[in-house]
């Protein structure tokens, strides 16, 4: 374990969330009554069947969707005070999104990809820039810049998006099955980089996968079953 000693600090917490879907009629309970939290720079995976609420749990943390009910905090934010501006602003800033299917922009190029939260966020100055040319030069696709997406593996461009989500050193990344289109060899090579550059920069990371071996890069699983918390296991190590 690293010697971090704001390592207690937390920074997602969440406080008896529901996610009801639907109509009265068409009522369904995605999640049921969830409270946990995860501290800074913790690497968390979220493991459990289809259907049992994983990508919704992402969803509510990233505040791409609310909770029916109950609080989400995330760096000590209280995010249902937040109006849907206001948490357009908070994801930018605070949160990095890497999904199975990589979603990057087909018609930029690499650096471009990367470098889109920063134009978002009016952080584009010339050192930022330069530093999503380091940060995929160190994710091994120098020479690969001018490229759009479609000229790019399944890997390489899985290694584009975790530098987009990592550029705006959001102290908080999701991962919904990172590694889902990717072979084992890839998905460790992949894993390793997001894991190694986390570390660096103190991101904390909840990741959703299916594999346990995928799991295993965590410190601490979380496994849901049918919208609750089933039980939480520590990784050895
Ligand atoms: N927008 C929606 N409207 C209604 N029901 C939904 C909606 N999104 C998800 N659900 C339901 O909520 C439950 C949980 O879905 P969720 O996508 O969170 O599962 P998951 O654990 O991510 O599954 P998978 O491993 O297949 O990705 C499912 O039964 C699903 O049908
Ligand atoms: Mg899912």
């Amino acid at each position: 374990m690293e010697k971090n000693t704001r390592r207690s600090e937390v920074v997602i917490e969440l406080d008896h969330v529901v996610k009801v879907y639907g109509t009265k009629k068409t009522e369904y309970t995605a999640i049921r009554d969830i409270s946990m939290s995860v501290k800074k720079g913790e690497f968390v995976s979220v493991l459990g069947p289809s259907g049992s609420g994983k990508t919704t749990l992402m969803n509510l943390i990233g505040t791409l969707d609310r909770p029916t009910s109950g609080r989400i905090l995330l760096d000590g934010v209280d995010t249902s005070t937040l109006d849907s501006r206001e948490l357009a602003v908070l994801r930018n800033r605070k949160i990095g999104f890497i999904f199975q299917s990589y979603n990057l922009v087909p018609y930029l190029n690499m650096l471009e990809n990367v470098t889109l939260p920063l134009i978002v966020d009016g952080l584009d100055t010339t050192e930022n820039i330069e530093r999503g040319r380091e940060m995929l030069k160190e994710v091994g696709l120098d020479g690969k810049l001018a490229l759009k997406p479609n000229e790019l593996s399944g890997g390489q461009q899985q290694r584009v998006a975790i530098v987009r989500a990592l550029i705006n050193r959001p102290p908080i990344v999701l991962a919904d099955e990172p590694t889902g289109n990717l072979d084992s060899k890839t998905s460790d090579a992949v894993m390793q980089m997001l894991k190694r550059m986390a570390k660096e920069n103190n991101i904390t990371i909840v990741m959703v996968t299916h594999e346990q071996d995928i799991a295993e890069f965590s410190e601490r699983s979380i496994y849901l079953k049918d919208g609750i918390i089933e039980k939480y296991v520590t990784v050895k190590k």
